[in-house]
Order: C-alpha cells, then structure tokens, then sequence
C-alpha cells in the first residue's frame, strides 16, 4: 500500500466525471487499497478517485465506526429521505467550510473490489458524505452545492446552527 498525492482545489480533474469502472482486477485494489491509507492519513471522512487523479467511479468512506471503510465502485443512489443542512469540508479543499443541505438518508447500489453488486444504507454524516463523494465521481465538488462558506470561527463556535 501507498499515500498517494491528493489533488487540490485548480486542478482540472476534480470537474471531470468518471468513467465506469470494468475491470475489477488486482490494479483496482491496489487503488483501493492506497486510498483507503491515503484517507486514514489525511483523518478524512471520504475519498473519491479523482482526488488522488484517477476518473474512475471508485470511492472510500468511513462509515461505520470501528469498521474498514466502505469500498464503492461504480455507485448510485437509489433512495433518498429528509434533509440536513451543516457544515461540509473536503480533502481536496484544505481549510474551507461550507454550509451544505443534503438528503438525511441515502440508499445507494454499488459493487464491491471484485464486482458483486450490494445496497448500503447511511443516515446523517455517512448520507453526507455518500453524496459528497458521489459528486466528486460527476465532476462537482461540495462548493457548488454550498449555501455560504463558514468561518473558522462559525465552524468552532457552532453559530451556524443557530441561524
Ligand atoms: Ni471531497
């Protein structure tokens, strides 16, 4: 396994979409696998391929405490339910926080390292950030779909909640 670079905000391909992914071959998950450390060392929440430079619908998530993260290739939401708006960062936007509204449950179809299609269900901070790194799979990153950016400050303090 290996951290790879993590692209950030000016590079062109974090507004590109991602193709299929077709092979699910021992090149694949040594990509998963480097993501899946390159998430860990960066404490993110989420990682999509192009943020390491690669436009394959592949993303890694940390969605259940305690657990390896949840492994997505090729995934679409199938389901969604509610709403929540808060704070939302990015990996690939180092210090930047906006104010997000997202579904508050999202179900999504997607297929596992070796191609076997599965359903996972996430509410609150796992829905988030399925969507989140589903976008970054379109070519969309968070600050498109942001309300208004946060300051350090509204972020610490929580003050945003209260508006
Ligand atoms: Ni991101």
């Amino acid at each position: 396994m290996a951290i790879r670079n993590i692209v950030t905000e000016g590079d062109d391909i974090l507004t590109k979409p991602c193709r299929k992914v077709e092979k699910f071959d021992a090149r694949l998950h040594q990509l998963i696998d480097d993501m899946i450390e390159t998430l860990a060392a960066a404490q993110g929440a989420g990682l999509a391929a192009p943020q390491v430079g690669v436009l394959r619908q592949i993303c890694v998530i940390d969605a259940v405490e305690g657990e390896a993260p949840l492994e997505l290739i090729n995934p679409e939401i199938i389901a969604q339910k509610g709403s929540q708006t808060d704070a939302e960062g990015c990996l690939s936007f180092p210090d930047q926080w906006a104010l997000v509204t997202r579904p508050m449950k999202v179900t999504v179809r997607a297929q596992d390292r070796y191609g076997k299609e599965f359903q996972f269900s996430g509410e609150e901070m796992t829905a988030r950030c399925i969507c989140h790194e589903l976008d970054h799979l379109q070519g969309t990153v968070f600050l498109k779909k942001a309300e208004r950016m946060l300051t350090q400050e509204e972020l610490e303090s929580g003050s945003y909640k209260e508006g």
